[in-house]
């Protein structure tokens, strides 16, 4: 059964009190709207429709960058979910099959709520919503339910005193065979409370068309929306509970599991061990037995097997470490690849570079990467040893087993083997520093003297 993805995302987001559209806020390192399509996505839909309003280009552009195929549905006017998901029309124009309308701003629904609502659908249900034991069921939509048959779902504002004692709960995510679902939606008016057209009237109209409407379980954890700076917060930390228990759980240390911060996509190998305070922004893999130390932030990079990393290290996007490599302490890498054993111990910028093999990049080496408009690369061979301080100005080449001598400034290829020196010859001046100190001494003696006396200060 082919299926696809309506994502409503056209609410104004009030209380986010921001410039950027609610869905484009993040939790660990995605938008809000890009968990919502992760989540769907995992189900591998012919179609992903994102049905945008306010803000609308910059959630398209955001969409787009994440998902290239996915569709845009504009709602221009934001007279309810009823009316968001008919926007999606157009985009899904004969496509026939399941979908399902998520909400963009509610992150946590798991592909294996959205796997059992489609089985239900299997096992003959017309229209499935997704239910949950609300603690405090408040505003949200109430689920009538007789015997095994949900029959209508009322709003809070517009609930009796006897359908709001109701806590089973109606989540927003529904599945329904398309058309079928398009077709409800026509029927649907806005004679109620808010004057809006209600999705969640679809259910009463299925039923009364003698369709099976079932309601599927979840946790109330998966259906928590954003609607507030707090409860981004609250969502964060959220996720960053479970992706803690989940790293320990697959097998890495964590030795202040509290004060690690995970992205949407970090994956780590196995016996990978993390001191306090690291730090992951996008798109990073750790290999196997890698130690990340304490305070290190990183970001779109590769840290390779049995690697050391920090403590206070900066691995930047396009940064590749080799398997038993070294980055020491305010280290920054960006753009740079590391080949295996190498070492890069204390404070060092690499960008634009790549290192080889057990090459030895001494303290404080800079690569001079940017002439102020364009990037440029650095070589250096395997087995190179890079003298402390040593600024290397790109684009340079250090070849296999080549030295430089600290505090060069290398502006030329350094051959294979060869030492290269780029300073100031040292000349020495004899007596010249005692000479200079007795002189200086005398100054300072004659001065305060004179400030004793109150002649000059
Ligand atoms: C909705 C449900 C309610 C459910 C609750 C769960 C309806 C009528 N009510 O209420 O039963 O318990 O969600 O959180 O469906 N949106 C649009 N265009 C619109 C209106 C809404 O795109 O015209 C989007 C919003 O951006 C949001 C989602 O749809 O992502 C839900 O809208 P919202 O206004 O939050 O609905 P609730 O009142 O919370
Ligand atoms: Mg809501």
């Amino acid at each position: 059964m082919s299926l696809s993805l309506i994502i409503l995302a056209a609410g104004r987001g009030t209380r986010m009190s921001s410039d950027l559209p609610k869905v484009l806020h993040e939790v660990a390192g995605a938008p809000l709207i890009g968990h919502a399509m992760m989540a769907g996505g995992a189900l591998s839909p012919e179609h992903c429709v994102v049905v945008t309003g306010h803000g609308g280009e910059m959630v398209a552009d955001r969409v787009q960058g994440i998902s290239p195929g996915a569709r845009i549905a504009q709602q221009k006017q934001q007279l309810g979910t009823a009316h968001a998901v008919a926007q999606a029309g157009d985009s899904l124009d004969g496509f026939s099959g399941d979908a399902i309308v998520l909400y963009g701003d509610t992150p946590f629904i798991r592909p294996d709520t959205l796997r059992r609502m489609q089985e239900r659908r299997r096992d003959g249900a017309d229209v499935v919503v997704l239910g949950f034991d609300a603690a405090d069921p408040g505003r949200y939509g109430r689920l009538v339910v007789e015997g095994d048959r949900l029959t209508r779902i009322v709003e809070a504002k517009d609930a009796s005193p006897d359908e709001l004692a109701i806590t089973l709960c109606n989540s927003g995510v529904v599945c329904a065979d398309w058309k079928t679902l398009l077709a409800l939606i026509g029927r649907v008016g806005n004679d109620n409370a808010n004057g809006e057209y209600y999705l969640t009237d679809i259910v009463g109209l299925a039923a009364g068309d003698g369709l099976r409407c079932a309601v599927e379980i979840c946790d109330e954890a998966e259906t928590m929306g954003i609607n507030s700076r707090a409860e981004l917060a609250r969502a964060e930390a959220t996720y960053q509970d479970g992706a803690r228990a989940r790293a320990m759980a697959e097998g890495a240390t964590l030795t202040a599991p509290e004060t690690v911060f995970f992205a949407h996509d970090t994956r780590l190998g196995r016996d990978v061990s993390i001191e306090p305070h690291v730090v992951f922004g996008p798109g990073v893999t750790v290999s196997d037995g890698a130690r990340l130390r304490a305070f290190s932030h990183l970001e779109g990079c590769h840290v390779g097997a049995g690697a050391v990393i920090g403590p206070y290290a900066r691995l930047r996007p396009g940064t590749r470490i080799g398997a038993q490599a070294r980055i020491g302490n305010f280290v920054e890498t960006k753009n740079a690849e590391l080949g295996d054993r190498a070492k890069i111990n204390h404070l060092s910028y690499v960008g634009d570079a790549r290192i080889g093999a057990e090459a030895n990049i001494g303290a404080g080496t800079i690569t001079c990467n940017y002439d102020g408009v364009f990037k440029h690369h650095t070589e250096v061979g395997a087995g190179a040893f890079i003298g402390t301080n040593t600024a290397l100005v790109a684009p340079v080449d250090v070849g296999a087993g080549a030295m430089t001598a600290a505090g060069s400034v290398i502006t030329g290829n350094v051959p294979e083997g060869a030492l290269g020196i780029a300073r100031a010859p040292q000349v020495n001046k004899p007596g010249l520093a005692r000479r200079m100190r007795d002189k200086l001494l005398a100054l300072r003696a004659k001065r305060s003297k004179q400030n004793t006396y109150g002649l000059d200060n």
